[in-house]
């Protein structure tokens, strides 16, 4: 087991450093960087006019992400857990169903699949792993080639799942600035290296270890990003962790924003979704809330928070990756030094084969 971890204490710790080595895995086969293109040939004829995803858990904020890089390109696209969805399904009309899973055997997943098929509608599976059952009884697949996942705290599976899915937006549905997220996915793999080496994310986990609770906000494709912060952070660390949509706050759960809570504030670019968090930001900093940037420097968010976690600039849909790795490492140094059961959290399972 020891060797299997390659020197790290926990595999999770592994493999989020994995996470330079499974990008490129899975960027590899499928960018032509010279042409500037993506090559999802095999996926080329599906063409679709409209994309439901259906998920659970990390899987679901990748496809909570991956829903508006289709909206993004002009193409209706919506999110679902996919136990709400097995139950309750919206029309599908000709939409494209996907279903994003690490495992490919997550229960809830594979019912909502099942059912999308029972309406007639095309499956695609966005899969880890190879002959997974999503992958045998979707109507066509997507690897995403990050290699196997020990831990069961999905960390190196998201970052491939977004990267998996720019390609598939792009492939699908092209968009204005395809060489510039080109060359951006390409330097991605480089820059979560940068950030793996020089991370203080050690520092900000012990400087708030005795918190209680901790919020994550952020706007756009950086509120997958919060969720996602939060939901690591309850699984290893057993802590009420909290993500919202930035915007959300002022509609009640800034009531529970004091000093001792900790807020986690995902702005990256120096748009309008970064100035607009700004203002959120401003908001729990005069509830004296303390707050941790996470941020690639390019808007004056540094100016209200306490800490910065710095990310490498790059192109909006790319940062919302290394923001991640950010708060990967902010949870799991916070588990760490609480001597949690980091790889086999109390009450969790790797795969989740019960609805
Ligand atoms: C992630 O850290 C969790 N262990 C869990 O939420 C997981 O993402 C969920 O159960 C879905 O699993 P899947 O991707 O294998 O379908």
């Amino acid at each position: 087991e020891e060797t299997g971890k390659s020197g790290y204490d926990h595999y999770m710790l592994k493999e989020i450093h994995e996470q330079p080595r499974s990008l490129r895995q899975c960027l590899s086969e499928r960018v032509d960087e010279l042409a500037g293109t993506v090559d999802i040939d095999d996926l080329a004829d599906l063409n679709p006019r409209g994309v439901q995803f259906v998920a659970c858990g990390t899987s679901y904020h990748a496809a909570l992400y991956g829903a508006e890089l289709f909206q993004q390109a002009g193409i209706p696209a919506q999110a679902f857990l996919a136990s709400e969805y097995a139950s309750s399904p919206p029309p599908i009309g000709d939409a494209l169903v996907i279903g994003v899973t690490q495992s490919g055997e997550t229960a809830d997943t594979l019912s909502a699949l099942r059912e999308a098929d029972r309406r007639g509608a095309r499956t695609l599976g966005v899969t880890n792993v190879v002959g997974s059952t999503v992958a045998r009884e979707c109507d066509h697949v997507f690897y995403i080639r990050a290699g196997p996942e020990i831990g069961v705290a999905a960390t190196k599976t998201f970052a491939s799942q977004l990267a998996a899915l720019n390609l598939l937006a792009l492939g699908m549905a092209g968009g204005d600035d395809t060489r510039e997220l080109i060359g951006a996915l390409r330097d991605l793999p480089g820059q979560v290296q940068e950030v793996l080496d020089e991370s203080g994310a050690r520092a900000v986990a012990e400087t708030y270890l005795e918190s209680d609770a901790y919020f994550f906000i952020g706007r756009g494709l950086n509120f997958p990003v919060a969720l996602e912060g939060a939901l690591k952070m309850k699984e290893i660390t057993y802590k009420h962790a909290e993500g919202f949509a930035a915007g959300e706050l002022k509609h009640g759960p800034l009531a529970l924003v004091t000093d001792q809570t900790p807020v986690f504030a995902v702005v990256t670019g120096d748009g309008e979704q970064a100035r607009k968090t700004i203002g959120n930001v401003k908001e729990v900093e005069a509830r004296d809330a303390p707050v941790i940037a996470v941020t690639d420097g390019q808007s004056d968010v540094e100016r209200y928070a306490d800490h910065v976690l710095r990310v490498p600039e790059t192109h909006p849909r790319t940062a919302a990756v290394l923001a991640n790795v950010q708060l990967q490492l902010v949870s799991y140094h916070t588990a760490a030094e609480l001597g949690r059961s980091i790889d086999k959290p109390r009450n969790l399972a790797k795969s989740v084969t019960v609805e």
